[in-house]
């Protein structure tokens, strides 16, 4: 058995461009090892890379994350060995029943962790993890607004963020997704500001962790206590237009970021802590990862379409 199944993209589109074939199972090179994938996640950015909204070199096998065994690897490999339960992001590839990836971005998946929770943290756990640790790290006292409370990366970062004592007012679009977020308090994206002025009684929360983007920015930036952060990590609704920085001055001197999970992993040290902090959380109960659903490899493309179609609420997986 030489051939494996893949998903590839020919030419940039909707989901009907992700192709269900048979492909060469690739070998790894110094450095590399090949993982035989149990399930791979599927992430708004694999959304953006399929419709060309990120460019890349054409054909490609997309997929961003996944966790599976090592089952072979090349010269000079000391991080994993042949059999290790694995798991990682931010390498393409994914959608497919074998992958090539830089040893040093494999994480050990605990025994007592399944793989398919494993596959389902590390995208949007690592991000949940560097946006509540790192960019804003948020301690007792806080008040957090996170849109899109019952997504996937809304339900790992309002649980992480009531971990480190935030309060967190949540937005969600539907009354059944309502029911899914873990906020203290869940509204709707036309009343999340008069709530957080009622919760902190007029003064502005401290933080608001925006991943809607171009339909809730502008009432974002108006919810914040002077010297409050808006962090802009993701805009599933579509860009926020450039801005007059002015506005962050005239809102109360604001900050403004918009950071990138990349960036939070600057090295295999800080990729290990920051998994094994979400590995550990999982083992001991105390966060939960919802999987919304999964669908087999071959059916990519109705994955795509329920993620985009805001269907969902939690992860979706595919599983080879
Ligand atoms: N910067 C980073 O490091 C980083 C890393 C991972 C993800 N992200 C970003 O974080 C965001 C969330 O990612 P996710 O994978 O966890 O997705 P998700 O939150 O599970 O899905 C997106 C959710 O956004 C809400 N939404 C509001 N308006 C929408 C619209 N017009 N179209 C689609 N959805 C809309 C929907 O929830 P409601 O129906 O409740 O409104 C939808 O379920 C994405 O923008 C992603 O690109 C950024």
């Amino acid at each position: 058995m030489d051939s494996m199944h893949a998903i590839r993209i020919h030419s940039y589109g909707g989901p009907d461009v992700l192709s269900y074939e048979d492909v060469p199972i690739p070998t790894p090179g110094p450095g590399e090892a090949r993982i035989k994938i149990a399930a791979s996640g599927v992430n708004f950015i694999d959304i953006y890379q399929r419709s060309g909204q990120y460019k890349g070199q054409l054909p490609f096998i997309p997929g961003n994350e996944a966790a599976g065994i090592v089952d072979s690897i090349g010269a000079d490999v000391q991080e994993v060995q042949v059999g290790d339960r694995v798991a990682y992001a931010q390498q393409l590839g994914s959608y497919a029943e074998y992958a090539i990836v830089p040893a040093g971005k494999l994480v050990p998946v605990p025994a007592d962790i399944d793989l398919t929770i494993a596959a389902a943290v590390m995208l949007q756990g690592l991000t949940a993890h560097y946006l509540t640790a790192s960019t804003y790290p948020l301690k007792p006292g806080d008040t957090a607004i996170v849109h899109a409370a019952a997504g996937g990366v809304g339900l790992l970062l309002t649980q992480l963020a009531k971990l480190r004592g935030a309060t967190v007012i949540g937005t969600v679009s539907t009354a059944e997704k309502a029911q899914f977020a873990r906020a203290e308090e869940v509204t709707s994206y036309t009343e999340f500001a008069e709530v957080a002025r009622r919760m902190t009684n007029g003064r502005g929360v401290d933080v608001l962790y925006e991943s809607v983007g171009k339909d809730t920015f502008d009432q974002s930036l108006g919810t914040l206590r002077p010297r409050g952060y808006l962090i802009l990590y993701g805009q599933s609704s579509g860009a926020v237009p450039p801005l007059d920085p002015q506005i962050l001055n005239a809102k109360g001197s604001l900050f403004l970021t918009r950071p990138t999970l990349g960036h939070y992993v600057q090295d295999r040290a800080e990729l290990l802590a920051r998994a094994g902090e979400l590995f550990d959380l999982i083992a001991a109960g105390r966060l939960n990862v919802r999987i919304d659903r999964s669908y087999p490899l071959a059916e990519a493309s109705a994955a795509h379409t329920a993620l985009a179609s805001r269907a969902t609420s939690g992860k979706v997986l595919l599983t080879t």
